[in-house]
């Protein structure tokens, strides 16, 4: 697991979004298509933010980009709290991107039928082939959680690659998640993680014992694909060096 450190946020921004054009422009060459799966939380507006701006907009063949969510809350698309909205108002919007390009999780069904036409989305879109995205992007939770992977929660056991509904204790409510298998046949993983307060995640996901059930990204290894980390030195400070 490749990991980039970097003095700042701007520069760990940077990087990721270098990575990204890397990703997509990859992808393109090889299929004419680059498919993403985005992540959620507070971390990847200013990501999402750059990728739209005019340093980074020109970089990405972005007619080509399909995106989809690797994991979402349960609420309505109009909800402060939805990953779509977030990615709708940084990304999507900014860039025009057509809806048909963009498979946002239907929180109006009940969690677990959500999850299972998710699924089926994803199916559709790989053409009954091994879903391989080309390209996931991951954040980290205080408690090494990522996507909806939360510690000691049943999805951490599942054994196929799809999207399921779990109900997470933590945050009182149902999540829809990428399961480790489905993330974990993808091309290309990249985590965004910064700040002090995840510093003793990454030390724990990165080098403590190995403990899935309560640092669950410690089950984030993709089978063919590359893994990279992006910290700023402040989340990277426990780390031995
Ligand atoms: C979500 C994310 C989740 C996130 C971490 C970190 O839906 O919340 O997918 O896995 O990446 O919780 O969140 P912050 O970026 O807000 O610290």
């Amino acid at each position: 697991m490749a990991q980039h450190v970097f003095a700042s946020v701007e520069e760990v921004l940077h990087g990721l979004a270098d990575f990204f054009v890397a990703q997509a422009t990859r992808a393109v060459a090889a299929r004419g298509r680059f498919s993403v799966a985005l992540s959620g939380g507070s971390s990847p507006k200013k990501l999402y933010e750059l990728l739209a701006s005019p340093a980074y907009r020109q970089r990405v063949p972005w007619a080509q980009t399909y995106f989809f969510f690797g994991d979402e809350r349960n609420v309505p698309a109009t909800d402060a709290q939805s990953n779509y909205l977030l990615a709708k108002t940084a990304l999507l919007a900014p860039l025009n991107i057509a809806t048909d390009h963009v498979f946002a999780v239907n929180t109006l069904l009940p969690p677990s039928a959500a999850a299972a036409a998710y699924t089926q989305s994803i199916r559709a879109f790989f053409e009954g082939e091994e879903a391989q995205f080309d390209l996931v992007l991951l954040g980290l939770g205080d408690n090494a959680h990522t996507a909806s992977l939360f510690p000691r929660t049943a999805v951490l056991s599942a054994i196929t690659a799809d999207m399921q509904a779990v109900f997470v204790p933590e945050v009182d409510g149902y999540r829809l998640t990428f399961t480790a298998p489905l993330i974990n046949q993808a091309r290309a993983v990249a985590f965004l993680v910064f700040g002090a307060d995840k510093a003793a995640a990454v030390r724990r996901v990165l080098a403590g014992e190995r403990n899935p059930e309560e640092y669950p990204a410690q089950l984030i290894a993709p089978a063919a694909g590359e893994a990279a980390w992006f910290l700023d030195e402040a989340a990277a400070a426990e780390l031995p060096r």
